[in-house]
């Protein structure tokens, strides 16, 4: 009820930071709310979800108003075990295989939908996308509800995936009821999408289960083709590949470039801009310190993480771009964090910078 007022009249709800291990009733308050309908944002070892019962449809269909996402964007289903024949039919080999070396993980697996899963969930398509999450917390939910969670990323749309209790609720306050605390996602950005449609393996949607971890279970897998285009206009196999994602509230541009040219270039910017923020590798902090204090209006640096441990760059994609926006950046460089651009890390940073990539 009270989120049917939000809608028709933009009436503000009390949003709830519910402690997981020390707010019992809380916790309960949200099972409740789940069976009733109503929205619940909880963590997953990825990102945050917005969650709503995926097979009854008015749940579903507020998941869609409050993120202000277009109805044709499907949602992921969350299950909290590998019985996936209660949701999709025509199983191939390759996805039991899939589903036993990387469930409960971040790998979203797209099947032919039964008749349980209502088109709302899948946005008119006759496929579904499945996930068994690794989080104790969604999984507990999952099993507690009694139903399938239906889930995007807990942001606006358009904004980066959350990462954290607080910037769900930098999002979503006054919009949802609850949001379950489960501290930093520990992987930072989402699951892999692979189609398994026809036991296929596509992979739709790069992730921390790489196309290689793939291969080692279905060698003929394969990337979409198109999973860095910067809009895919016509009807893409993956709806999500047509929107606009990740982005900060500034300007963004990604460099690739030695020093001497970087800071050439961001002086030459600081004529347009007020605020320049820089994303850097942490290996590479010092230099940007030192040019910093060089300028007339020092540069806001954030330090990602260092070049070889891929799991700190990705835990801190998000956020960073999220700090930007704190630290009020009219304009941000970030350095080439690396040079595979289908690996996830790549593939969200071209897209929060909507693809303004310069070699210099
Ligand atoms: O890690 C994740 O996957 C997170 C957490 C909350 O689980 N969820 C997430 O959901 O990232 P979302 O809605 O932000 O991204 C889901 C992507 C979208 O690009 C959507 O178009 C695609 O999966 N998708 C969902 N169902 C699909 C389907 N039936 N066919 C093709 N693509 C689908
Ligand atoms: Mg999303």
């Amino acid at each position: 009820m009270a989120i049917n007022l939000y809608i028709y009249i933009g009436v503000c709800m009390e949003t709830n930071i519910i402690d997981f291990y020390n707010d019992k009733n809380g916790y309960n308050s949200c099972i409740e709310a789940l069976k009733y309908g109503e929205i619940v944002v909880f963590p997953t070892e990825t990102v945050y979800g917005i969650g709503a019962n995926a097979i009854d449809k008015n749940a579903v269909l507020k998941i869609f108003d409050i993120k202000c996402r277009e109805k044709d964007n499907p949602l992921i289903v969350h299950i909290a075990d590998k019985e996936i024949s209660k949701y999709a039919k025509n199983i191939g080999e390759g996805t039991y295989k899939l589903i036993e070396k990387f469930w409960p993980g971040p790998l979203t697996i797209i099947l032919e939908k039964m008749e349980i899963i209502p088109y709302e969930t899948t946005a008119g398509l006759e496929t579904v996308a499945l996930r068994m999450p690794n989080h104790q917390i969604a999984l507990d939910l999952i099993k507690e509800s009694g139903f399938p969670i239906a889930a995007p990323s807990a942001n606006i749309s358009g904004r980066p995936s959350a990462t954290s209790a607080k910037r769900c609720f930098d999002d979503l306050n006054g919009k949802v009821n609850f949001i379950i605390d489960g501290s930093q996602s520990y992987i930072g950005l989402e699951s892999t999408v692979i189609s398994m449609v026809n036991d296929e393996g596509v992979i739709l949607r790069p992730g921390h289960i790489t196309i290689n971890d793939i291969k080692s279970v279905i060698p003929n897998a394969k990337l979409y083709g198109r999973i860095n285009d910067k809009f895919v206009k016509d009807k893409p196999i993956s709806p999500g590949l047509k929107y606009k994602h990740y982005a900060p509230k500034g300007d963004m541009i990604i460099l690739k470039s030695d020093f001497k040219n970087i800071a050439l270039y961001i002086k030459d910017k600081q004529c347009f801009y007020k605020n320049i923020g820089v994303l850097c590798l942490r290996e590479n902090y010092k230099f940007y310190y030192d040019f910093s204090k060089t300028l007339k209006n020092e540069i806001k640096i954030i330090v990602i993480g260092s070049r070889d441990n891929y799991l700190e760059l990705s835990r801190n994609l998000f956020e960073s771009i999220r700090k930007f926006d704190d630290l009020g950046c009219d304009f941000i460089v970030s350095e080439c964090l690396c040079d595979d651009f289908s690996n996830a890390i790549m593939n969200r940073l071209l897209k929060a910078a909507a693809h303004n990539l310069i070699t210099l």
